[in-house]
């Protein structure tokens, strides 16, 4: 779009520990950390604060409107994001779910921070209920349409280790791949 139980210590890596950056490296395809399936977040503390204050300013720089965990290779079902024009509405989502209202598909031109240049046409349902913990750990639930009901199911792929590409003939994702590989070889 131009879109189990986890002990502290499994949750907080060393190496997170000590990166002072908030600007964290995003993921591209196909590199193969982006098909983990995320488990969920038991603890809900100031290390989680920190994590979703990262994944706002990674995804704000990088011009996105939303951003999983597992982009970052942190495989907690997390996600935040900002459909807004203005880029002053961000939405954290922890533990989300959605359940389809309306089955009817809309058609989005979609693209992903880890699949970067390319936009394709995806179909998704275009009303659903998404269930989710805020930042305090405390349940909420919202109705999204629209772009926004788009953009949640897009991140909730990642977090079950889904990219849109897979929704793509299979002519066109072999194409997408290739492409990225020479690019990350270049830039290697
Ligand atoms: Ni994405």
């Amino acid at each position: 779009m131009q879109v189990t139980d986890c002990t502290f210590s499994a949750f907080y890596t060393s190496t997170e520990l000590i990166e002072p950056m908030a600007i964290r490296q995003i993921l591209e395809f196909p590199d193969p950390r982006l098909r983990k399936i995320a488990a969920p977040v038991t603890v809900f503390d100031a290390k989680l604060e920190v994590l979703i204050d990262d994944l706002f300013e990674t995804m704000y720089l990088a011009q996105g409107i939303g951003l999983a965990a597992t982009q970052v290779n942190v495989h907690r079902r997390l996600l935040v994001l900002d459909v807004s024009e203005n880029k002053d509405s961000p939405q954290a989502f922890i533990n989300p779910s959605f359940e389809i209202i309306e089955e009817e598909l809309v058609e989005h031109d979609e693209g992903c921070l880890s699949v970067p240049g390319f936009y394709e046409t995806v179909a998704r349902p275009s009303r659903v209920k998404v269930s989710a913990q805020d930042i305090h750990g405390k349940k909420f639930e919202i109705e999204a349409e629209g772009i926004l009901s788009t953009c949640v199911q897009h991140e909730i792929d990642h977090l079950d280790g889904k990219l849109f590409v897979d929704y793509l003939s299979p002519l066109k994702r072999p194409r997408i791949r290739l492409k990225l590989e020479k690019e990350h070889k270049k830039s290697a």
